[in-house]
């Protein structure tokens, strides 16, 4: 059955813009999990511009379903996962000027370190998945790293629209054909919406989308009334119950 990993990243970006307490995305994690989420995803950026080491070692106590924790494949951020212990690691490159992680890892390009962080993990017992683009060149060189997944980027295909899309969706169905083919399993992810999701959600062999931005987003709006009614309640003088 196709899982859904909710990354809560952005809900902690919103308490870092005031170094503050709230809002907490370990209680996130426990509301996405209440509300169905299979997965809780978080990325520890070198930066720790959102998620801090507290959050994933608190996350990992605390989610009941599976914490899939995204990083870049450094000697530090070895060294955090292997005394976590998350359920799984996606690798991911890692840029310090990005706004979001823009491209799939180049694996081809790297392959040497990357088998060596692969076989750290997963001698460990830590599942690992590469965050790529549907290449078939990436494709076949993350199958040699022996790692168990690769995350395939929708970037490209939500990015476009009409024919583009159609034709980078195609790619997506091409890329999870070789990646099963090779042995690997397939998660996907990156832009996903409420609009452009479904027809990625219909690949073939697809098990996990991990989502993030659209599903905060989402969530800001539609609780946003009840927060600014409550507000006007606590202004009345009725404490919040
Ligand atoms: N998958 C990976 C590997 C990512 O880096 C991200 C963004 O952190 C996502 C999925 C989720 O992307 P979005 O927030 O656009 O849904």
């Amino acid at each position: 059955m196709l899982t859904l990993g909710v990354n809560i990243d952005h809900v902690a970006t919103i308490r870092q813009a005031r170094r503050t307490v709230e809002p907490d995305p370990v209680t996130a994690a426990a509301l996405a999990e209440l509300a169905g989420a299979d997965g809780i995803t978080v990325h520890l950026r070198e930066d720790r511009r959102h998620m801090q080491d507290r959050d994933v070692r608190i996350l990992r106590e605390t989610v009941r379903t599976h914490l899939n924790l995204e990083m870049a494949a450094t000697e530090e951020m070895v060294a955090i996962a292997l005394e976590i212990q998350p359920d799984y690691v996606t690798l991911v490159p890692e840029r310090r000027e990005e706004v979001t992680t823009e491209g799939g890892l180049d694996i081809a390009g790297q392959q040497a370190r990357l088998d060596k962080v692969v076989d750290q993990l997963q001698s460990a017992g830590i599942p690992v998945s590469l965050f790529i683009d549907p290449d078939p060149a990436q494709i076949k060189a993350s199958a040699a790293t022996g790692a168990q997944f690769v995350e395939l980027h929708t970037g490209k295909y939500v990015a476009v629209t009409g024919e583009a899309q159609a034709q980078e969706l195609a790619l997506l169905h091409r890329g999870c054909e070789q990646a099963i083919a090779l042995g690997l399993r397939v998660n996907a992810g990156h832009g996903l919406t409420y609009w452009n999701t479904y027809p990625i959600a219909q690949l073939p062999g697809m098990e996990e989308l991990n989502i993030g931005h659209s599903i905060i987003s989402r969530a800001v709006l539609v609780g946003l009334e009840r927060a600014v009614r409550e507000m006007k309640q606590v202004i009345r003088g009725v404490p919040l119950s």
